[in-house]
């Protein structure tokens, strides 16, 4: 008699991935700790695998280079189109940056987003028709010594030219990966895709990530984990920015933010909108030339319940005095009622 597959038969499941320097392969075996052991998903590096045919769902997982996946991740979602749109799929990313609402501003490029599940963009435009049920971008590690040459010169002219400047800048081990990340992640997968229930005590697998390395090699007083925190205020000669976080969801804070582009006469264009955030130029023309503040909004699986909000003006500090007295009210409408959540 041939077996007939009962509706609750167990989802076989493949996590390919693609590393430089093997932070990735790290994230991809605490996902499976997270998934459980007990359920059927096998890891592979991604020159290993062959065919998809035999599984259910495919988590693609992949470092970042130059604000993408890997190309070897491209090459793979190209090969196996077919097959994989007739699958469940979830991305994720490895990457430097964590913070969601980040606008890099270098030289020769529109500012535009980076960071987490924003350099899940591009792939997602590339292939439409394969829709994952979930993405997350972590965050990760970088160890400066074992970077190869052009590698090492590729972050150290980012590090020039970012006008925002770069975490990194002096430290052996840059760590940016938020593990609250890596733990939703697996447990969106047992949820969406697999229909189990969240695993409670997720905490237990960190060991997964927490090597015994030290923070910086050249200076001890610096610790791993550099806490970069959620609330922010900058005034240098290259920008003008305040970051924080409120009581709120993504559709109430973007009418919050209309409340106070209607008061101070800015015109709210949007760059970019997505299920975990929105990009905005608030323009306004100021002794006729155009000034823009750039905004954006973006809800994190680490912090829910909460928006970040980032206010940005790359104006020069003797022209911008009413960009800063309007970034200055918003964050009063922002934070009104409150909203606003202090610390960290
Ligand atoms: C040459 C180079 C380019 C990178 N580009 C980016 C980038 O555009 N955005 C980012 O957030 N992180 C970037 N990173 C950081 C890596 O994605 C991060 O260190 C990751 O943890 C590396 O994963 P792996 O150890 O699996 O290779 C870059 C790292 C290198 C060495």
């Amino acid at each position: 008699m041939t077996p007939v597959a009962s509706e609750n038969a167990m989802k076989k499941g493949l996590l390919i991935y693609s590393s430089n320097y093997g932070s990735t392969a790290e994230v991809a075996y605490w996902i499976k700790a997270i998934i459980g052991l007990d359920q059927s998903l096998d890891v592979k590096k991604i020159e290993q695998v062959v065919t998809v045919a035999p599984y259910d769902y495919v988590i693609i997982g992949s470092s970042t280079k130059t604000e993408k996946p890997l190309p070897g991740i491209y090459k793979f979602v190209e090969v196996f189109k077919e097959e994989l749109v007739k699958k469940q799929i979830a991305y994720f990313l490895v990457c430097g940056d964590w913070d969601e609402t980040m606008v890099l501003n270098v030289p020769g490029k529109k500012p535009h987003l980076i960071a987490g599940r924003n350099y899940l963009y591009d792939i997602q435009k590339k292939f439409p028709e394969i829709k994952p049920t979930v993405i997350g971008g972590f965050g990760g590690r970088q160890v400066m010594p074992a970077l190869d040459g052009f590698d090492a010169f590729t972050i150290w002219i980012l590090e020039k030219l970012a006008k925002e400047g770069c975490g990194w800048v002096g430290l052996d081990i840059w760590e940016s990966l938020v593990p609250e990340r890596v733990e939703a992640f697996g447990n969106e997968v047992r949820t969406k895709i697999l229909g189990l229930e969240p695993l409670i005590d997720v905490e237990k697998y960190r060991s997964f990530w927490m090597s015994q390395q030290p923070g910086s090699l050249a200076d001890q007083a610096k610790q791993k984990y550099p806490f970069r925190p959620y609330t922010i205020k900058t005034s240098t000669a290259k920008i003008y920015f305040s970051r924080s976080r409120i009581k709120s969801n993504l559709d109430g804070t973007v009418a919050l933010l209309h409340v106070w582009a209607q008061q101070e006469g800015f015109e709210l264009r949007v760059q970019r909108e997505t299920f975990f955030n929105v990009y905005y130029h608030a323009v306004k023309t100021i002794e006729n030339k155009e000034k823009t503040i750039h905004i954006v909004a973006a809800v994190m699986t680490d912090d829910p319940g909460n928006v970040h909000v980032s206010l940005r003006s790359w104006e020069k500090p003797d022209v911008r005095k009413p960009l800063e007295e309007a970034i200055g009210k918003a964050e009063k409408v922002l934070w009104a009622d409150g909203r606003k959540i202090e610390g960290r």
